[in-house]
């Protein structure tokens, strides 16, 4: 019986040490693969002996990279450039969260490798505004309060940009009524912008603002706010008649 035990718990100890070394590889080889030159903790570097030269033009500037040909366009840009605005979600292109624009193209970055973008122009959320001149999409965000967290925003805008040059180029969507209308350009209804922004996930579910927000832009026309600080509508509040029974008024 206690040879057993042993055994079972040399088998335990045997399977922890396993994954922990599993693990251990896994931190490094992912240490390794989005700092090449920079050292470990451990003072070890990770200069691959596959590392190519990599140009990339982002936000309108040259950037020169040695990276692993396996490196993706979202870790060159968050570990190696240091534009931390485009976010990892999921790292496995369902979120969203990682779009940025290629050539004004909207890609999912975590699916995209760095070396498949040289030559191009890679656009990110950093680069939109003008200064302090927001970019009038996420002018429209902050009016429509089209976010919470923020987390999935950076993604949320540029696909949006995307959204509205696609439907100028008269690309046509699943919910597309008709493909062959002249002119070309889509107007994009909600259900236009809601199937073309299917594939940016908001967990904090601030969807009917990222509409509105997505329409003024497509429409130019000013949408009204649907939403207002604390204490900006306290009176409408109170003019509640439920309100007024919980705090009295309506009996006096
Ligand atoms: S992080 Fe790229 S799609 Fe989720
Ligand atoms: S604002 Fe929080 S995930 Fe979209």
């Amino acid at each position: 019986m206690r040879v057993k035990l042993r055994r079972r718990r040399f088998g335990q100890l045997a399977v922890v040490s396993a994954v922990a070394a599993a693990f251990g590889n896994l931190t490094k080889n992912t240490f390794a693969q989005t700092n090449p030159k920079r050292p470990t903790p451990s003072g070890q570097t990770f200069e691959s002996a596959g590392s190519v030269e990599v140009k990339l033009r982002v936000n309108g500037a040259s950037q020169a990279l040695t990276i692993e040909p396996r490196v993706t366009l979202l870790d060159a840009l968050r570990e190696r450039i240091g534009l931390t605005g485009s976010k990892k979600g999921c790292d496995h292109g369902q979120c969203g969260a990682c779009t940025v624009l290629v050539d004004g193209r909207r890609v999912l970055s975590c699916l995209t490798l760095a070396v498949t973008c040289e030559g191009t122009d890679v656009m990110t959320i950093e680069g939109l505004a003008r200064g302090n001149d927001l970019h009038p999409m996420q002018a429209a965000f902050v009016k429509h309060d089209g976010f919470q967290c923020g987390y999935c925003t950076p993604g949320q805008i540029c696909s949006a940009i995307a959204v509205l040059n696609e439907a100028k180029n008269g690309e046509a969507s699943y919910v597309t009524t008709d493909v062959r209308q002249k002119p070309r350009a889509v107007q994009l209804t909600d259900d236009e912008i809601k199937e073309r922004m299917s594939g940016n996930i908001c967990r904090c579910g601030a969807y009917p603002n990222i509409v509105a927000a997505i329409r003024e832009v497509h429409t130019d026309k000013a949408q009204a706010q649907t939403w207002q600080f604390a204490g900006e509508n306290e009176t409408a509040i109170f003019d509640v008649p439920e309100m007024k029974k919980e705090t009295g008024e309506a009996a006096a």
